[in-house]
């Protein structure tokens, strides 16, 4: 029994394009699956996929079902037969205009023939190369047009721009296409459970909230640790780098969870300015202090350039100029091919100055809260207590709660939250062109800084706190 996502939502057609890509087989189809299980889809929708390579229906219904099979191991078949009868599929280069007639026709076709899906949600599931000329086709057909009671609304994965300057155009653009209310750009860690469980830990807990600042918290550091290397994304990876790929996005988001001021309402525009408001803020400590590398064999990676300089690993210290945390430093530290994979935040709480741990222990006694991310969901709070004995000694004891894991009661995986809010149109969890280029801001000469260096050398699988300064 499907349920509406709200009252007025009516059909809904989605258009993936890249549809036959990683990020299509890896996220969104499961996701899609993942809400249609729990009923969250509007009753009538339909997912057409387009992607540049000619292919029968059945064959995409066949990639889309091994999708759900990777992903949830043993679907239930009458549940995944049920599911592909809402898949179609079309083809065409994604820069000629004839791919968005032809699909435009046969969009309006199926809802003739299979009853109407008016309200269009349209997936850019392709590289960001892609995003301008896609923008002037998108914004030529029929396909965008909203209007009355039906709506159209445009989702773009990050990279959003590869610098201030770039990134500006590309959002000008988009502003003379399309109304803002239309765009939805991504960012899928702001819809993760665990990234979203910070504000509630840190405004529903007063114990915490209090002495959130710099008067208490010594510094905060950041990780998105991955294991993996860049595999088969070489031609997307090798002209953005690590610090494009997560670091002016994932990690900043992150950062803007533990920083921000209370927005007092998760609804509307306030928790959206509340995060751009942390990324007026930043700025970055003395250059020397960040480092970027890349591992070893990265250069073998199909469609890297010869003698590529471009990084997978960095780290850098960042400041909050603000009353709350001037002084704080934020560690932030992101890479692949690293020896584990690990997405992190530890808050340091100062130790004591005074009083019978520090004259015991002087470098411990320091609280510390750990915010799991990645793999693992959790909150743990590292406590000093008495250690049994005759003599005074003391030892931690880390308080931990985990969010469920996925597979067991599934937590929704952060791309079922963008799906499910681009249909709602609840573009809280989307990133504002304020963020995007405070963001951007922070992070362009950062890049410019690294342009003529080079990274340093790492081993695949090397633990960073192994790298020299
Ligand atoms: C993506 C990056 O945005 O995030 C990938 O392009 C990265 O390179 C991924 O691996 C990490 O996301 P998650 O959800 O797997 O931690």
């Amino acid at each position: 029994m499907q349920e509406e996502v709200s009252g007025d939502v009516r059909g809904v057609s989605l258009i993936i394009f890249g549809a036959t890509g990683d990020l299509s087989r890896r996220k969104l189809l499961p996701a899609l699956f993942d809400l249609y299980l729990r009923g969250y889809l509007p009753k009538h929708f339909r997912v057409i996929g387009v992607a540049r390579r000619p292919l029968p229906e059945s064959e995409f219904r066949a990639f889309v079902c091994d999708a759900l099979v990777a992903e949830f191991k043993d679907p239930p078949e009458s549940d995944v037969s049920a599911y592909l009868e809402h898949f179609f599929y079309t083809s065409g280069e994604f820069d000629a205009p004839a791919t968005y007639e032809t699909l435009t026709r046969f969009v309006e076709e199926l809802d003739g023939t299979r009853g109407p899906c008016p309200n269009r949600l349209i997936y850019l599931a392709v590289p960001p190369r892609s995003y301008d000329v896609m923008f002037d086709r998108l914004a030529e057909s029929k396909l965008i047009a909203s209007g009355g009671d039906r709506w159209a609304r445009i989702l773009v994965e990050k990279p959003f721009g590869s610098d201030l300057v770039t990134a500006q155009a590309l959002d000008r653009k988009l502003g003379s296409l399309f109304k803002e209310e239309q765009i939805f750009r991504i960012d899928h860690y702001l819809a993760k459970a665990s990234v979203q469980n910070i504000l509630a830990f840190r405004f529903s807990n007063a114990l915490f909230e209090e002495t959130w600042s710099g008067k208490h918290i010594e510094r905060v550091h950041i990780k998105l640790y991955e294991e993996g290397g860049v595999e088969h994304r070489g031609s997307f990876y090798d002209g953005i780098g690590a610090l494009r790929d997560v670091g002016q996005n994932h990690v900043l988001q992150m950062l803007s969870m533990v920083a921000m001021e209370n927005p007092k309402s998760f609804a509307g525009e306030s928790l959206c300015a509340a995060r751009a408001a942390v990324f007026e803020k930043l700025r970055r400590a003395d250059d020397r202090d960040a480092l970027f590398g890349q591992y070893e064999g990265y250069l073998d990676v199909a469609d890297v350039r010869e003698q590529s300089t471009t990084e997978t690993y960095f780290k850098l210290t960042a400041y909050v100029d603000n009353e709350r945390w001037r002084g704080v430093p934020f560690i932030l530290e992101g890479g692949k091919s690293l020896h584990k994979n690990l997405g992190e935040i530890e808050i340091w709480y100062k130790a004591p100055h005074e009083g019978v741990c520090h004259s015991i222990e002087t470098d411990a006694c320091q609280n510390r809260v750990t915010i799991g991310i990645n793999p693992a969901q959790y909150v743990s709070v590292r406590l000093w207590g008495r250690k049994p004995g005759l003599h005074f000694e003391l030892e931690p004891h880390d308080l931990r709660f985990e969010l469920p894991a996925m597979g067991s009661v599934r937590v929704p995986d952060a791309y079922a939250k963008v799906l499910y809010d681009g249909i709602a149109g609840d573009r809280t969890l989307f990133m504002t062109t304020r963020e995007l280029q405070a963001s951007w801001q922070f992070i362009s000469p950062i890049l410019e800084t690294w342009r003529d260096k080079q990274p340093i050398r790492y081993s695949r699988g090397a633990d960073p706190m192994t790298f020299a300064k």
